[in-house]
């Protein structure tokens, strides 16, 4: 469920609460295993957080029992909220607009975390290692449909026809530390590129390419990446 190591967000989640005063109610969307909403409530707000996912929800409520959690779908939002919190959750969903159209209905504050573009963020390295033993770029499936949310214009633009007013579109940069070579290369060895480039090169390859394409982010015995999320502050308009 989490996107990267452990405690990668936190300064996405200190953008997502700026100004946020102690006590403010927040609805959680998509909270996954309430990571957001366990920060969220150390700092003294009221969190509800939802998701579709049963058993992240169950995660949620066991790992953060000061907040509240329910099943639910982002697409159809009940209550009233001080501020409406979507973190890394719009790019999940199937119709970002009626999620954002719904966020608006319901909360004073609207924020919303997304991606940045891929040559915005050093994740991108793990596809250019990988890439001399993948099918050609052309061979592979283009996704169909608008332009993703990574653009800012489309996302500001997205926000607009939602009812949101935006203040502003802000980029925060996360680190992502990988204590050492293993948890940088172990997770993407089963993921669904990295098992088909073992197949096609062997193990050894692709572990000597990937840590040839990262060796410029080494950082004491681990690595370090820097990675660019936007983040969305919008209010009902
Ligand atoms: C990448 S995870 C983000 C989880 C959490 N916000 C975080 O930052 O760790 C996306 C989450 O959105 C949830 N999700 C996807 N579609 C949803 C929907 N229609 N309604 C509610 N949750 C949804 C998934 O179950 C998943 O937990």
């Amino acid at each position: 469920m989490s996107e990267g190591p452990a405690g990668w967000g936190e300064p996405l989640y200190e953008r997502v609460l700026a100004g946020v005063p102690e006590g403010a109610s927040v609805l959680d969307v998509g909270c996954g295993p309430g990571v957001f909403a366990a920060f969220a409530t150390k700092r003294g707000l009221r969190v509800t957080g939802i998701d579709a996912d049963r058993s992240a929800v169950a995660a949620a409520q066991r790992e953060v029992p000061g907040a509240t959690f329910e099943v639910g779908d982002a697409h159809q939002l009940d209550g009233s909220y001080d501020l409406v919190a979507l973190v890394q959750v719009l790019a999940h969903v199937t119709n970002p607009l009626k999620v954002l159209k719904e966020s608006a209905r319901v909360g004073g504050l609207v924020r919303a975390t997304v991606w940045g573009r891929e040559e915005e963020s050093d994740v991108r390295l793990f596809g250019e290692a990988l890439a001399p033993f993948l099918p050609p770029r052309g061979a592979r499936r283009v996704p169909a449909g608008p332009p993703p949310l990574t653009q800012p214009d489309r996302f500001r633009k997205i926000a607009g026809t939602a009812g949101l007013e935006v203040v502003a579109l802000d980029e925060v940069r996360c680190p992502f530390d990988y204590p050492d070579e293993d948890a940088l290369v172990g997770p993407l060895l089963t993921a669904d590129i990295g098992r088909y480039a073992v197949n096609t090169a062997g193990p050894a390859a692709v572990r000597d390419a990937v840590l040839a394409a990262f060796a410029p982010h080494r950082h004491g015995d681990g690595y370090r990446l820097w990675n660019l999320f936007r983040v969305l502050d919008a209010r009902s308009a």
